[in-house]
Formats: structure tokens, sequence, C-alpha cells
């Protein structure tokens, strides 16, 4: 059972995960999520795409071609960051990921994708792939269409959702009076917090 501080500070996160997960421009919306290739960390920044602390799992959407998708098959260890210049809140996951691939959960996703979006993921590219000559192929007069169903459906080959499980929330306020940092530890059922030295 989490003592009254640590149970604010929940539901405070919470709370702006929710206003994230509704609003665009929020600047949780995005985070940079860590892999690691061989000894080396990787990051990128990620938009969230779903968030539960019962469950202790965020989400990402992202192409199955790509090396952070090859990465996490290798090794499943995650970390993602978020910051609010706004709250001045850092907020540190770290866990293991599982990828969703043509499964319920990608095809419930990928309806309540924007066809814009979806073109993301029709592209005959593996993301990261070396591109000699990328913008001199794009005519001067393109126009957006929306893709046709058959295009739909191979992007959807690509599409997976990276479901972040998080075992650890590092969490650190600045404030003037003095900086306020925690660890929220989950584990089945149960969340534990501890106080850390900011
Ligand atoms: C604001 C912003 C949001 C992004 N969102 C995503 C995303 O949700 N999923 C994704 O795969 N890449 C996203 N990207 C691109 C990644 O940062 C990265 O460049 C790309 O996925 C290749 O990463 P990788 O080579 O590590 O796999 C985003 C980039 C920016 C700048």
């Amino acid at each position: 059972m989490l003592e009254r501080e640590f149970q604010e500070i929940y539901g405070k996160i919470n709370l702006l995960m929710k206003k994230a997960l509704e609003n665009s421009a929020h600047p949780y919306r995005t985070f940079s999520l860590a892999s690691l290739d061989k000894e080396m960390p990787k990051l990128r920044t990620v938009v969230l795409r779903e968030f539960s602390f019962e469950n202790s799992f965020l989400d990402c959407h992202s192409d199955i071609r790509s090396p952070k998708v090859i990465e996490f098959k290798k090794n499943n260890k995650f970390s993602a960051l978020f910051y609010s210049s706004e709250e001045k809140i850092q907020l540190r996951f770290n866990g293991k990921v599982e990828i969703f691939h043509n499964n319920s959960i990608t095809k419930k996703r990928w309806k309540f994708i924007t066809p814009s979006s979806k073109r993301c993921y029709m592209g005959p590219f593996s993301p990261s792939d070396h591109l000699e000559e990328y913008h001199s192929n794009i005519p001067e007069n393109f126009k957006f269409e929306n893709p046709s169903k058959k295009e739909s459906d191979r992007g959807y080959e690509n599409f997976v959702v990276i479901r972040c499980h998080f075992d650890e929330l590092d969490y650190l306020k600045l404030k003037y009076s003095g900086h306020l940092r925690c660890k929220l530890l989950f584990e089945n059922e149960n969340i534990n917090g501890v106080w850390l030295a900011p």
C-alpha cells in the first residue's frame, strides 16, 4: 500500500499521462525511448499511444523493419524518459518491451490510425535504410492521397505496437525549496515507493 505522498505523486502522473494522450501538444506526448544495440545505448523520440498504471505499461507504435524493433528482439530492456518544463517533472520508466505484430491489439489500433500516419508504414524502404537520393525522387506536384485498401493492408504488415512493461519509475520534481525524488516499484499488483536523494 502506498503512503499518502506517494499516492499523490501516482495520481499526478496518472493525470498528466491522461492529458498527454488527449492532447498532441502536451510535453509528455513524446518521449525518448532507449534500447541497447549490443553494448551501445540508442535513443529516439516516439509518440505516447497508451498508458496504464493499473497494468504498468506504456505503448508507442513503430515499423517492424526499424532498427529499434530488431534491437528489442535481441534485448528487450528499455528506458523511457519524459520531461515537462511546465511541471518541472522528469519521469524515467525502466522495464521490458513486448512487441505486438498482427494480433488483436495491432488490429484494433490500426483502425484508429489516420491515413497519413498509415503512409509511414507503406514505404518500400526499411526505416533507417541508407538512401543515396531521396528528395529528388519526390515529384514537385506531389499531392497526398488516402491509401487504397491494398496499400493500407501492406502497411499493416509492417505495423507494430511496442508495449513497454515498466517495473520501475524514477520521479524527479524540481523545486526552489528543494528537489523531490522517489522511485515507484511495480511488482505484480503491488506498488512500493522509496525516497531518493535528488
Ligand atoms: C516528434 C517525433 C516523434 C516520433 N515518433 C515516432 C514513433 O512514434 N514511432 C517511431 O517508430 N518513430 C518515431 N519517430 C522517429 C524516431 O525518432 C526515429 O528517428 C525512427 O523511428 C528510427 O529509429 P530507429 O532507427 O532507432 O529504429 C519520431 C520522431 C520525432 C522527431
